[in-house]
């Protein structure tokens, strides 16, 4: 996979990227997500499975890394990965504060995790990933900002982060729900002598949830690295899928699949790559068979006339989002 900058912020990014939600605890939303971690939830056998699903994506040209506080020991699988020296050049990593996680490695929770943006929670945890990642970490993201949270108008916190940033730190914002678009308007307004204290934004887009495309290309016009989660909604764009009130929809994508030669899931991605102002797309693949999938997006170049049908199927953003947030933890 051939390198690319993400944006203007001197770093450089693969496109397809590693989302490490699903490797670093036992309990995740996407559909599956039990069965491929075989039920085993020994923490060494979770760190040697995620090492795996590393050094494969790594192997595979994978140059970003995404984990977060609130993903278990991600950060602790991601860093004890790093520090093995066969890795020739250093990967892009991109970590999130404010949610921590609370679920104390247990499927059935009552609380997988709590969310707070306030100074005390950043301090705490930008001290966390930074004992566990160091110099690795490139890019720190508040995690799901929105304009309730109130965190873009807390100016102590902005301060902190227009020092993290002095120190060299992207500091980023991921998006989520139905106010994406709200958020990061707001997001991109936070400047001081015309520099933007944003540079990298997270957020949701897929075929199913294809609001925001124009404003997502401002960003990308201003220099933000843009990072798309949720390229597969979080399963719905896979095989797996046999909802029948998704039948019609799976047909149209096993049609053009199939013209690729290819799988559901790597036209999903194929066609968020196709979209300019997209820097990285994540797999969340939390198993080798499904991130060597995923990465076949790469080497796809949907023809105008499929991403046009593809256009076709989006949901109103209120159903995606209803949706979404039906998806139990498994
Ligand atoms: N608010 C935020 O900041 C936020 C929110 C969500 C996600 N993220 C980031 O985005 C990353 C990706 O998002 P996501 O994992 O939530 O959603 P996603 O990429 O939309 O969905 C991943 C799901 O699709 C399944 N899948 C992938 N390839 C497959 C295949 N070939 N066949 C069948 N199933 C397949 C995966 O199953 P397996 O698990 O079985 O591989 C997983 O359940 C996360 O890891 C995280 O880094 C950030």
């Amino acid at each position: 996979m051939k390198l690319r900058e993400f944006g203007n912020q001197d770093l450089l990014v693969s496109p397809i990227g590693l989302g490490m939600a699903a490797l670093g605890r036992p309990g995740y939303i996407n559909l599956g997500h039990a069965e491929d971690l075989q039920h085993n939830y020994d923490v060494d056998a979770m760190r040697s499975h995620s090492h795996q699903v590393l050094q494969t994506a790594y192997d595979a040209g994978v140059r970003y890394f995404d984990a977060a506080r609130s993903y278990g020991r991600a950060e602790q699988f991601l860093a004890s990965w790093l520090t093995n020296d066969i890795l020739k050049d250093a990967p892009t990593i991109g970590s999130k504060w404010g949610y921590t996680y609370t679920a104390d490695w247990q499927i059935d929770a009552e609380h997988h995790e709590v969310k707070e943006h306030a100074l005390p929670v950043l301090i705490r945890q930008w001290q966390e990933s930074l004992q566990l990642l160091g110099e690795n970490l490139n890019i720190y993201h508040i995690h799901s900002a929105t304009l309730d949270s109130g965190v873009l108008e807390n100016y102590e916190v902005l301060e902190r982060l227009w020092e993290l940033k002095s120190h060299g730190i992207v500091v980023g914002l991921s998006l989520s729900g139905t106010g994406q678009a709200d958020t990061l308007r707001k997001a991109l307004t936070i400047e001081s002598e015309g520099e933007k204290l944003f540079g990298s934004v997270q957020l949701t887009f897929n075929i199913l949830e294809q609001s925001n495309k124009v404003l997502y290309q401002e960003a990308s016009d201003v220099g933000l690295g843009i990072i798309v989660k949720e390229s597969l909604a979080n399963g719905r764009l896979t095989s797996r899928n046999q909802a029948p009130e998704f039948a019609e929809k799976a047909a149209v994508l096993n049609f053009i699949a199939d013209a690729y030669e290819t799988s559901i899931d790597a036209i999903a991605m194929a066609y968020v790559l196709a979209h300019d102002w997209c820097s990285v797309v994540l797999s969340g693949a939390a198993n080798e068979a499904h991130l060597l999938s995923n990465l076949e997006a790469a080497k796809i170049n949907l023809d105008r006339t499929d991403i046009e049908t593809l256009d076709k199927l989006a949901e109103d953003i209120g159903v995606y989002w209803k949706t979404r947030s039906a998806l139990a933890w498994n």
